[in-house]
């Protein structure tokens, strides 16, 4: 074999494995970063919702939720709006009730307002209370109320009685 041609193969050999190399490395960077944990700063985590939990609060979360929300956390806050499968990570399932039980209102608060890829951020917006008002909502989600819920009760079977245990 002619000396160029080894030095040849051998650069090429050389590139594909950088190339191999910059690729992996992209590639672990995006996973990485992606999966970062959502970190709340200390000064809204401690934060409480001024607002409370009351039907008029609620519709115009309701409101704003449909405009800003629905595409991508779909109407009853499944994480299956019409826009949801083209993103990653997933938007998530707002109705799973161990999602944000151990998110305290400031936390939640924090997410709406900074966003995180894909996510917009909504601090320019959204006022702080529409932000409260969507953190009040977005919580409703996982609590069954009379509009959202079938009522189960007939379904549910008697409550065993303690004293035979
Ligand atoms: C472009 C799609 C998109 C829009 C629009 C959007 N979100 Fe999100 N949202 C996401 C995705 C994706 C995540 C998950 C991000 C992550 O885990 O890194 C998320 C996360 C969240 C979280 C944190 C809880 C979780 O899923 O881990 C809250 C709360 C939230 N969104 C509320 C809202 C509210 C309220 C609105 C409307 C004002 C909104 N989002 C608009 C895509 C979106």
């Amino acid at each position: 074999m002619p000396a160029h041609a080894s030095l040849s193969l051998q650069l090429r050999k050389i590139l594909f494995a950088a190339i191999l190399f910059l690729t992996l490395a992209v590639v672990i960077y995006w996973v990485i970063l992606e999966n970062k944990p959502w970190v709340v700063p200390e000064e809204y985590k401690s934060l409480k919702n001024p607002l409370s939990p009351s039907e008029s609060n609620l519709n115009v979360a309701r409101q704003i939720y449909g405009n800003e929300c629905t595409q991508c956390h779909g109407q009853r806050g499944r994480g299956d709006g019409p826009e949801a499968k083209q993103h990653y990570p997933l938007p998530a399932d707002f109705t799973d009730p161990k999602l944000l039980k151990s998110a305290t209102d400031g936390e939640v608060f924090y997410w709406i307002t900074a966003g995180r890829r894909p996510m917009p951020s909504f601090k320019r917006r959204l006022t702080p209370d529409q932000r409260w008002q969507l953190v009040l909502l977005v919580r409703s989600f996982s609590q069954p109320t009379p509009t959202n819920s079938v009522p189960t009760s007939p379904l549910k079977p008697a409550p065993e009685k303690s004293n035979h245990q």
